[in-house]
């Protein structure tokens, strides 16, 4: 099979950090079809070689699990080419069209790792020079608009001229080796089947945490903040997985039905709920930073309690956390499962069942039990908290198939199952959009907190009025 792999924002941030060591990596493991070629965009002047000597000298400042040898990126590096391109200019896309048909390959990725601000142009453009053949295949980086009206603007110039099932809108997260355990966990396993459901769950609390905080994107984070960046998107569709019923099968659509279900069940935000479940948080130190307005209001931390309006869930909280500048890299999901219905025990305060669903750093399970305890050599009453812990890193080793690596191989193959649906992403806007414009009218601002820790005092506040506390306080 042969293909051309078009990045637009071909000498951009995303373009160096993440996907041309993913098409490296794909190369050497060898799942990437030989016969293509992968043409980087930008307005940059630059030859081949010179696009290839600038990919080769970012390499060396990415996590890539072995160098590469000269000879090896060499042979790589004949899949590089370089395309001069002034995205405003409706000639340069006749140029490369001119460019793609002559060569016809089976596929033809366009892969726009570009401000969104230029996607409607972009396809517009696109299919002005013929690019929107059957063979086509878009690929659109999140943020896909800022807001539901600016999504759905894409979203409909996108369907003027592709079918939906053309489309890969990326969500990094759902390409990540232990979010798709997750799903393997739900739907290939029965074991925790029958205790999925209000009756057996107590609360679920979903966290991605960063260490780091804006580092070099402090202009296009001050635009968007926590809640745009990392909840509409990432978090969602960690909930969907969560929450969603099994699919009837493993096709795309059987799995997007699912999930988009599960975003129309969440519950609508009332002005109550707005003010108590919700707390959006600054780190100390984020105004200082390069790109930042100095006066910014941008949430680099959100908390909430989200409920989920359904037969299954109705009455289960799933709480949703994600900030930068947090106490550790960690995302992982907690099921706490409720206590036993009678105690003939004695077990320590807030002991209880629970399942780790380790994301990252660590990839793995955690299953946590409880057990007869032993105080020297007498058996106690008491007892004491013991876990199962699977480690997938160990088990399968650590040098899996990277996020974008397995995501640009679907594309190229074909498969959307990882990718997001039109309605699924419009939808997670219309959730989201009451807290932006709660926002916009709340001039208290966010809350400050101290770099290094777990975000404002007011997220441990907002959980403990429902009686429960974030897994690492209990
Ligand atoms: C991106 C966000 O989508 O995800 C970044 O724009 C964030 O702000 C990143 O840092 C986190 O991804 P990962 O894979 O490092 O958890």
């Amino acid at each position: 099979m042969s293909f051309d792999l078009i990045v637009f924002g071909g000498t951009g941030d995303l373009a160096w950090r993440k996907l041309m060591p993913a098409l490296f990596q794909a190369f050497r493991h060898g799942s990437l079809p030989p016969d293509g070629r992968i043409i980087g965009i930008a307005r940059d002047n630059l030859s081949d070689a010179q696009y290839r000597d600038l990919i080769r000298a970012r390499f060396d400042q990415v996590d890539l699990a072995k160098r590469p040898s000269p000879e090896e990126f060499g042979q790589f590096a004949q899949l590089l080419h370089f395309m001069r391109m002034d995205l405003s200019k409706p000639g340069d896309f006749q140029r490369l069209g001119a460019l793609v048909h002559e060569r016809r390959a089976d596929v033809v990725v366009m892969y726009l790792a570009t401000a969104p601000s230029l996607f409607t142009a972009a396809v517009e453009q696109l299919a002005a020079a013929g690019l929107n053949t059957s063979n086509t295949r878009l690929v659109l980086e999140k943020p896909l608009g800022h807001d539901l009206a600016s999504n759905r603007e894409i979203n409909n110039a996108v369907r003027r001229v592709l079918s939906e099932n053309q489309v890969f809108r990326i969500d990094h997260y759902l390409g990540k080796p232990s979010v798709q355990n997750l799903f393997a966990l739900r739907f290939g396993n029965a074991l925790f089947e029958p205790l999925w459901r209000r009756e057996d769950i107590a609360n679920i609390q979903i966290t991605i945490a960063e260490d780091i905080g804006v580092e070099k994107r402090g202009a296009f984070y001050d635009q968007t903040g926590a809640l745009r960046d990392m909840v509409q998107n990432h978090a969602l569709q960690l909930l969907c997985a969560i929450a969603m019923e099994p699919p009837i099968n493993s096709h795309a659509d059987a799995i997007r039905d699912e999930k988009l279900k599960v975003l129309r069940s969440l519950k609508a935000w009332t002005p109550e709920a707005l003010a108590q479940h919700v707390v959006r948080g600054q780190y100390a130190g984020y105004l200082e930073e390069p790109g930042v307005k100095p006066e910014s209001g941008t949430e680099t931390f959100v908390a909430l309690h989200a409920e989920i309006a359904n037969w299954r869930w109705a009455g289960v909280p799933f709480y949703i956390r994600t900030g930068k500048r947090l106490a550790q890299r960690d995302a992982r999901i907690v099921v706490n499962f409720r206590p036993t219905p009678h105690a003939i025990y004695q077990a320590p305060v807030g002991a209880v069942n629970k399942l780790v669903i380790h994301l990252q750093p660590k990839d793995g399970l955690e299953l946590h039990l409880l057990a007869q305890g032993q105080d020297g050599r007498r058996a106690t009453q008491l007892l004491q908290p013991v876990h199962l812990d699977l480690d997938f890193d160990k088990r399968f080793g650590s040098e899996r198939v990277g996020a974008y690596e397995r995501l640009l191989m679907d594309v190229i193959d074909g498969r959307l199952n990882l990718f997001v649906r039109a309605d699924e992403q419009e939808e997670a806007w219309r959730w989201v959009e009451p807290i932006i414009e709660h926002w916009d009218q709340d001039p208290t601002g966010p809350r400050s907190y101290t770099p290094g820790t777990w975000g404002p005092s007011a997220s441990s506040a907002m959980i403990a009025r429902d009686g429960h506390c974030w897994s690492e306080e209990c």
